[in-house]
């Protein structure tokens, strides 16, 4: 019989068609994009399978990798973000294989994920919500609908601009680099960067300077977040970050909403120690709407849409079914987390 497979979404069908298509695997779904599979009915829905295609609502971790059992060989994200998945956990379950000639070989759980194709979605999504964010656009239209359009005025719903502007970005990747490609024609005068190490690489393509956290929240005018939420990046946006930001400066994150510590965020907007921000991201996912940050007017909040066109989806779905398939083959993966 064919390997199993349990998917936990209703993911976009270019994933789904090259799984009935492959003739490899025998799948399952949770039928529904509106709401996620309930935990109790994601545990039951493991067992046994052999690979896993999941969003990244679901935790992937102890209890649900229990719950799968031994014959779990992949576990595919659609998403570039795996910190739904613990990596640890992973890691440690080695797989016990018997190979014709009865040798035993261990070979760990393979992961796949979903980069690269969303980097042209995000990057744009992120220049989207910082010229909102900074030209104060859902304001601005809230005032025109509701009467607040008096006249034409000096100084009304004024904003920043990033021409002359130096630009932060915390976490250069390949989507840090996309973003500042495409600030560079509005003249901006600087892009400096933070990270674990220099990446002279990536930096070199967009002329960006590596400085210490301290600097990036000095200089930026505009600070856009761009990293990978882990534990040592947790809560690294906080109090002592914002207090060192300038009053006139943006806060713009598409990464996890885990990077940033939303008190504090909350106290920096509000006593104006900065401009305003702009997130695609937040803890919790969906935030509640009973939210002090809603109640802000200089906080523009998305519901995780960066990398939601239709085309990068698809490639999305494309590359998280293609990714499982090639695990469960034991090929190299398109796009593989070495645990
Ligand atoms: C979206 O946030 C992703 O990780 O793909
Ligand atoms: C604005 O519309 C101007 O004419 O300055």
């Amino acid at each position: 019989t064919l390997p199993r497979v349990y998917v936990t979404r209703q993911i976009p069908p270019e994933g789904l068609k090259i799984l009935r298509e492959s003739g490899q695997v025998q799948f399952e779904l949770w039928d529904s994009d509106d709401v996620p599979v309930p935990r109790k009915e994601l545990l039951q829905k493991v067992k046994g399978v052999d690979a896993l295609l999941c969003v990244l609502t679901e935790k992937i971790d102890k209890e649900v990798l229990d719950a799968a059992g031994p014959n779990l060989k992949v576990v595919s994200t659609m998403s570039v973000g795996f910190d739904h998945l613990s990596l640890e956990e992973l890691k440690k379950r080695l797989l016990l294989l018997i190979l014709h000639l009865c040798v035993f070989v261990h070979e760990g759980i393979r992961v796949g994920y979903t980069p690269d194709v969303l980097t042209d979605a995000v990057a744009e999504l992120t220049v989207a919500l910082l010229l909102t964010t900074s030209r104060r656009l859902i304001e601005a239209t809230h005032e025109a609908k509701t009467g607040g359009w008096g006249t034409w005025r000096t100084l009304w719903l004024c904003g920043y601009e990033l021409a002359d502007s130096t630009v932060g970005i915390l976490g250069l990747g390949r989507i840090g680099v996309a973003i500042a490609e495409r600030l560079a024609p509005f003249k901006v005068k600087k892009f400096i960067y933070t990270d674990v190490a220099p990446r002279p690489e990536l930096a070199r393509a967009i002329n960006a300077e590596y400085v210490s956290m301290d600097e990036l929240a000095k200089q930026s005018d505009f600070l856009a977040v761009c990293c990978a939420l882990t534990p040592e990046t947790k809560e690294v946006c906080n109090k002592n970050l914002f207090s060192k930001m300038k009053k006139t400066s943006i806060f713009i994150n598409t990464s996890r909403g885990g990077v940033v510590n939303q008190d504090d965020l909350y106290e920096a907007l509000s006593s104006g120690q900065i401009a305003a921000a702009g997130l695609d991201v937040t803890v919790p996912e969906p935030l509640p709407t009973s939210h002090p940050l809603f109640t802000l007017k200089n906080c523009v909040i998305l519901p995780h849409i960066a990398s939601a066109s239709y085309s990068t989806r698809g490639a999305m779905s494309a590359l998280a079914a293609n990714n499982l398939l090639l695990g469960l083959r034991r090929e190299p993966m398109i796009k593989e987390i070495k645990l």
